[in-house]
């Protein structure tokens, strides 16, 4: 399929993302502290097959040869993820030297490989010592979050301008603390609620903290919004699809943009917040961009008797399925580009995430045949430049993921990468979609190199 290149900026950031825990492994050396996913992983019954991050895609040993893959597929940016048990491991005071020499030597590599690396401070692995004092329901976990961003921020400042607080909070608050499908593994409406809050009051103060630290830094928050459609006209699912919209959109956003929670959803969770004066003003601190990450739509029933936002997923049929199961719906992207534009007045965004799971193998020639991922890819992209032609600004794209990697509660099985790990011997191979991407970011007129 044709995408009309055309349209995106000569200075389009062509990348992909990662996270530390998904990635990394060594989760025990150099000092690094357990975070909150070490401990869910090691619950029995929480992750398929039993799979943890222990090792994941050893990319702490051999991140020079993940740069190496990113030469090859022609990225000119990587959006990674800081450990925060890494460089603190106590969750606040003392800072661990080696923990910061690692990402250290990983920034050198990407910009002598003419990579900009885009930092995200939070993608979820909270330091279980935090967690065992109350963990982001706890006012102090945000004062924490900043004191740690500003050691990164220190260290890193002079060389990496391009900064996000936290990677979609609505997973560490909603699933984390309310669905009980992700690390702390908490089911509890009130908990999640303080959580929501105090990681969005984490992320103002981030903000702040990193601005201080570093002079021209680019700031933005990533989330992963629904882009959501009522599963038929009537009020009720109507209503369930405003209140899914407020649950995952308005929840996040708003506040971050000076309008303060939605009140329809303070409403429907029926919490108090633990407000205090100035904390709003903290989290409408002001941010550079927005990040979205997008997979796939929601298309929604009410459910008046399930637990907030009381709606339910309504499967449609005759729609394309990865191998999570997502519908493949390219519009939503474009769609959710453009609400964020007109609704929020985006001065510059980036998909920060994008990507599909599905069985990819290894062939006896070696290499990866994985048509449906380059399918997505393409469509993806041709929705992200329509949006472009109709005016909104953005300004890269990442794709999920550089490689196979430790996909939470789904472990090891689902594989997103542009790049095949085999988990046995750590072997990577660029996929037909890694080429694939390569040859678009040439066509650009990109940096592309071959990916051959
Ligand atoms: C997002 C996460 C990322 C990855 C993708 C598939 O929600 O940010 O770590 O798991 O989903």
């Amino acid at each position: 399929m044709t995408i009309d290149l055309a349209a995106l900026p000569h200075d389009f950031l062509w990348g992909t993302a990662t996270s530390a825990y998904q990635i990394e492994g060594a989760v025990t050396e150099d000092g690094r502290s357990p975070s909150i996913w070490d401990t869910f992983s090691h619950t029995p019954g929480k992750i398929d097959n039993g799979d943890d991050g222990d090792t994941a895609c050893d990319h702490y040993h051999r991140w020079r040869e993940d740069i190496e893959l990113m030469r090859r597929l022609g990225t000119n940016a990587y959006r990674l993820s800081v450990a925060w048990p890494r460089v603190v491991p106590g969750g606040d005071g003392p800072v661990n030297p080696k923990g910061l020499d690692f990402y250290d030597a990983l920034i050198d590599g990407l910009l002598e490989a003419g990579i900009t690396p885009s930092v995200t401070l939070y993608h979820w692995d909270l330091p279980q010592v935090l967690q065992d004092r109350g963990g982001w329901p706890a006012r102090d976990t945000a004062q924490h979050f900043a004191s740690y961003a500003a050691v990164v921020a220190q260290r890193l400042g002079d060389r990496v301008k391009h900064w996000t607080t936290l990677n979609e909070p609505l997973c560490s608050a909603w699933i984390g603390h309310l669905e009980g499908r992700m690390a702390p593994g908490l089911t509890d409406l009130a908990v999640a609620v303080r959580a929501s809050y105090h990681l969005l009051l984490g992320h103002g103060l981030a903000t702040q903290a990193v601005r201080a630290a570093v002079p021209g830094a680019e700031i933005g928050i990533v989330n992963n919004l629904a882009s959501v459609e009522p599963a038929t006209d009537r009020p009720e699912d109507v209503a369930a699809a405003r209140r899914l919209d407020g649950h995952t959109n308005r929840w996040w956003l708003d506040p971050v943009h000076g309008r303060g929670f939605p009140s329809d959803m303070r409403e429907v969770y029926g919490v108090e917040l633990p407000e205090q004066p100035g904390d709003l003003e903290t989290m409408a601190a002001p941010l550079d961009w927005l990040g979205l990450n997008y997979y796939f739509p929601s298309t929604v029933a009410d459910d008046p008797t399930g637990p907030a936002p009381r709606v339910r997923t309504v499967r449609r049929l005759g729609v394309h399925r990865t191998g999570m199961d997502w519908e493949v719906e390219a519009d939503g992207i474009e769609r959710l580009l453009l609400r964020l534009t007109k609704d929020y007045g985006a001065r510059k965004l980036y998909v920060t995430e994008n990507g599909s799971a599905y069985p990819d193998v290894v062939r006896p020639d070696g290499t990866v045949d994985d048509p449906e991922r380059v399918a997505y890819l393409e469509q993806h992209l041709a929705a992200c430049a329509s949006a472009v032609r109709k005016g909104v600004p953005l300004a890269g794209y990442f794709a999920w993921s550089l490689l196979d990697n430790f996909e939470w509660a789904y472990g090891y099985d689902k594989r997103f990468g542009l790049v095949h790990v085999d988990y046995q011997t750590q072997r990577r191979t660029v996929k037909g979609s890694g080429h694939r991407y390569a040859e678009i970011i040439r066509a650009h007129g990109g940096r592309g190199r071959s990916a051959a």
